[in-house]
């Protein structure tokens, strides 16, 4: 059972790459030294096959993790028993993203995989796959040689970034925290006092965060992130160190996205709603919530939303997610958005088929507006979203998910890059200043599972190359030019499960 499990994924996985006529090819990752006298993989039969095809393009291969944490990591491992990694393996956890394989695998199968995990961790243990203090490091690359400054450290698992008109940045921290780093690049130790309350595990937590287009005139910031259902009382926060098992059952969450104003002793104030959904869409997951949001610089504020672990979703105009929306600056909706007509239709909608965007960013020469989304397994998407279009994802998928067989399908969008195994895409934007002159007009994407950050040059609708920036310093969330014109990156350390220590880094150009 299991050896013809392997081969059937494996047999998909190649066919997918294969398929891959746009995708650019994919860099090997870091590999994982072995220690001195350390068991060959082929003494462990086809085990490390297996654990590639089917949990590896969640997990990762090494102690850094991906989408979901590293099996390897000695914390999980010591915190778990045998039969509680069995149980996991058989019943998945769905709500967080985690399938079922007791119809795939066999009790014996999982048995063997659960001490693979175990070797294999022991064998990892200690042998980082990635620098934890990257000052300094200089990287050469193909159109620019450039230095790693760390600008603020010690953030818990940044989210999203934006600078003030005064020099001063706000990163989101996951757990539920505005920061400030001031002028002098200092981050200041108290966050913004009064900020909405957030609800976090996996997915959720706050987002992204943008400023207004005329924010001199008017203040407002815009803030993203997932909350409990209004009228019930958000449990205790997560203790970061407790093994996932024993966490409780989540509450009903969902995103909400507001606007509020900064006061002068930095108090988050005048907040208003930008999109906050009906109380039956709050769903008992932590997972797919979005939540980027860019405006065109016309007064429209583009945001994205997930669609919550159901696939469904994302066909269905009748439900915010799953979609890409399109309101005014205030929530309202522009009246000429694309199903503004259609009767049982949300009207905010500007494209759908959308699984879990987490980048958006325009192209200044074309106007395009460029998204990057993560897949099931393998199947994350490069789209390039356009008024009412259908982006696939409920009905076809590059990647591999039960009840989805077709690739391709009449009427929606294939994307404009793929990858299989997952990258695991976020934070996206286009570089459009002369500080690295090799660099004008490229878009940069920002990666979680890969731990990479993506140079892409692209000619009107076509991505032309792709070239690794930075990789082996952790899982990249976002990246945005600054008011100096120099790139700023929001890194995270990848070897920690759940919350991790982040930083904001920026890359200095070197001669
Ligand atoms: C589609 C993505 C995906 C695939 C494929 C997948 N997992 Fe997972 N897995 C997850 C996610 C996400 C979590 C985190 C769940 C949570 O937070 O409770 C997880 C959690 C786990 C856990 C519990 C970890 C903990 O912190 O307690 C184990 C054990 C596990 N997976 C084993 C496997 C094994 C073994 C395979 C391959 C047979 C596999 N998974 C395949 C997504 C995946």
């Amino acid at each position: 059972v299991l050896r013809n499990f392997a081969i059937v994924v494996v047999g998909v996985f190649l066919g997918l790459q294969v398929s891959a006529q746009q995708a650019p090819a994919l860099p090997t990752p870091p590999p994982a030294s072995l220690p001195e006298g350390a068991p060959t993989p082929a003494s462990y039969g086809n085990l490390p096959a297996v654990f590639t095809s089917t949990c590896a393009p969640c997990h990762g291969s090494d102690l850094a993790g991906g989408r979901g944490p590293s099996l390897f990591a000695a914390s999980l491992l010591a915190a778990s028993s045998d039969e509680v990694l069995r149980q996991t393996i058989r019943d998945g956890r769905i709500d967080a993203g985690m399938p079922a394989f007791k119809d795939q695998l066999s009790d014996e199968a999982i048995s063997r995989l659960v001490a693979y995990l175990r070797i294999r961790g022991g064998q990892l243990k200690g042998s980082a796959s990635f620098l934890p203090d990257p000052n300094g490091q200089v990287v050469t690359s193909r159109k620019q040689k450039f230095r790693i400054e760390v600008v603020a450290a010690n953030l818990d698992t940044p989210w999203g970034e934006v600078f003030l008109p005064d020099g001063r940045m706000l990163v989101t921290e996951r757990p539920g925290r505005l920061r400030i780093i001031d002028r002098n690049g200092k981050l200041l130790p108290d966050p913004v006092q009064n900020t909405p309350l957030t609800w976090s595990r996996q997915d959720g937590g706050y987002f992204d965060i943008a400023l207004h287009p005329d924010y001199r005139h008017n203040g407002w910031i815009y803030l993203s992130f997932s909350e409990v259902a209004p009228g019930l009382v958000a449990p205790a926060a997560d203790d970061p160190a407790a093994p996932r098992a024993l966490l409780g059952p989540a509450p009903p969450t969902m995103t909400r996205l507001v606007r509020g104003r900064l006061s002068a002793s930095n108090e988050w104030i005048d907040q208003q709603d930008i999109f906050r959904a009906p109380v039956d869409l709050y769903k008992t997951n932590v997972i797919h919530y979005g939540s980027r949001f860019l405006f065109d610089g016309r007064g429209h504020l583009f945001w994205s939303l997930g669609d919550r672990g159901d696939k469904s979703n994302a066909q269905n105009l009748a439900t915010p997610l799953g979609k890409i929306h399109r309101t005014n600056d205030d929530g309202s909706v522009p009246r000429d958005n694309p199903f503004v007509k259609t009767p049982g239709v949300v009207p905010s909608i500007w494209s759908y088929g959308h699984r879990n965007p987490e980048g958006l960013a325009f192209d200044p020469r074309t106007g395009l507006l460029w998204e990057s989304e993560h897949g099931p397994l393998g199947g994350d998407e490069i789209n390039i979203v356009e008024k009412g279009r259908n982006y696939g994802w409920g009905r076809v998928s590059m990647g591999l998910e039960p009840g989805i067989s077709e690739q391709h399908g009449k009427g929606m969008e294939d994307p404009i890059a793929y990858y299989s195994p997952s990258i695991g895409p976020s934070g996206m934007s286009f570089y459009t200043v002369n500080r690295y002159p090799g660099w004008k007009n490229s878009l940069f994407l920002a990666e979680l599972a890969g731990q990479r950050l993506l140079r892409y040059e692209i000619k009107s609708r076509a991505i032309r190359s792709e070239e690794t920036v930075l990789q082996g310093f952790g899982r990249t969330r976002a990246v945005i030019t600054g008011p100096d014109g120099y790139l700023y990156i929001l890194l995270m350390n990848s070897q920690t499960i759940g919350s991790a220590p982040g930083m904001v880094i920026r890359l200095m150009p070197e001669k």
